[in-house]
């Protein structure tokens, strides 16, 4: 098969930040429906109508159907969360661990300060969405998402049997494992699928692949490639496209995320089709998602058709921002139709 039509994708996870960053970023999820966009600004979007206000920004900045989260803190009000949700502001809502990830500050501490917001996410039918690492600094980075779901997630799942729970970016055979024997929703990024550490690491470090949860062994990788390209329904597309500027990349400490944006939907296809699946490629990019969400599918479709690799895109800039879109040093085959080429 060389050429592939399927409903138009969505992506379930990514990050458009806001200000210049937001008008930089935002025209390069084009291919996707809607988006369903992390609340990890500074500071966090933790209200309703703090994600109403950032919904129209992101509208104005050229993203037309964002659907919104909301950070869950330790202070989070549930009527609130239940009001913004049944007015249709409000899609699903974030669990940062306090000091997992970029600016996961504001995030929780104390897990069992956040069981009555759980209770009525519950009650009301609200999703979560999981940011699955321990923070403790005495386990081991590459271990912290399988001591997630030992620790937080199966308790959790036991406390809260109807809460509609996504596993966000799952990096390891466990989180594989752990997702097809209960068949809550997960998303997988570009680059947990295309790379492994080594990719990161051998012969010199690459800040552009540096995200969190780190990229982990090859076996692991394979793993999620089989899991993604299963036909697994409860698996769907989430880029975590994660823009950080260029010399917060290229830096001493550098931020952990990769802009993979503009060759997401170009690269999942590649995977797909490295792993004889392409058959299973709309389920996971276009229905997989919407049914978890409990949301129609897009009506209209997308063309993808496979030819010469694409070019390594050069860096973006608006005005002082620059960023450095993710490139896997691996061809990319699959062009999307009617977005210049690309
Ligand atoms: C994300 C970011 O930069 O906001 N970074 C990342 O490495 N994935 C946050 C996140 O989703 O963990
Ligand atoms: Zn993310």
């Amino acid at each position: 098969m060389d050429r592939l039509t399927i409903r138009r994708p969505d992506d379930w996870h990514l990050h458009l930040r806001d200000g210049a960053m937001l008008s930089l970023v935002a025209p390069l999820s084009a291919d996707m429906g809607r988006a369903l966009v992390m609340p990890n600004l500074v500071p966090p979007v933790v209200t309703g109508a703090q994600a109403a206000a950032y919904r129209d920004r992101i509208v104005a900045a050229g993203f037309a159907r964002p659907l919104m989260t909301v950070y869950l803190t330790e202070g989070t009000d549930p009527a609130d969360l239940i009001a913004a949700h049944a007015a249709g502001i409000v899609t699903a809502v974030k669990l940062y661990p306090a000091g997992a990830t970029t600016n996961s500050g504001s995030g929780v501490q104390r897990f069992d300060a956040i069981r009555p917001v759980l209770e009525a996410m519950e009650e009301h039918g609200i999703p979560l969405c999981v940011h699955g690492e321990v923070t403790d600094p005495d386990i081991d980075v590459f271990d912290r998402e399988a001591a997630f779901i030992d620790r937080r997630l199966m308790p959790m799942r036991d406390a809260h049997p109807d809460l509609k729970i996504t596993m966000e970016h799952i990096t390891t055979v466990d989180a594989a494992a752990f997702v097809r024997e209960t068949g809550i929703g997960a998303t997988i990024t570009v680059q947990h699928l295309m790379a492994n550490r080594n990719d990161m690491l051998a012969g010199g470090m690459r800040p552009h692949f540096y995200c969190l949860p780190i990229l982990k062994r090859r076996r692991h990788q394979e793993a999620l490639r089989t899991l993604a390209t299963s036909g697994a329904t409860n698996v769907f597309l989430g880029t975590d496209s994660a823009p950080h500027p260029t010399h917060v990349k290229e830096a001493a400490c550098c931020a952990a995320g990769c802009l993979t944006a503009p060759i997401a939907l170009a690269a999942y296809a590649q995977v797909f089709d490295e792993e004889g699946a392409l058959d299973c490629f709309e389920g996971f990019a276009s229905l997989n998602g919407p049914a978890h969400y409990g949301l129609p599918p897009n009506e209209d479709r997308v063309t993808l058709h496979r030819g010469d690799p694409i070019a390594a895109l050069p860096a973006l800039e608006r005005g002082e921002t620059v960023v450095t879109p993710f490139d896997p040093g691996r061809p990319i085959r699959w062009h999307v139709e009617g977005n210049g080429g690309c």
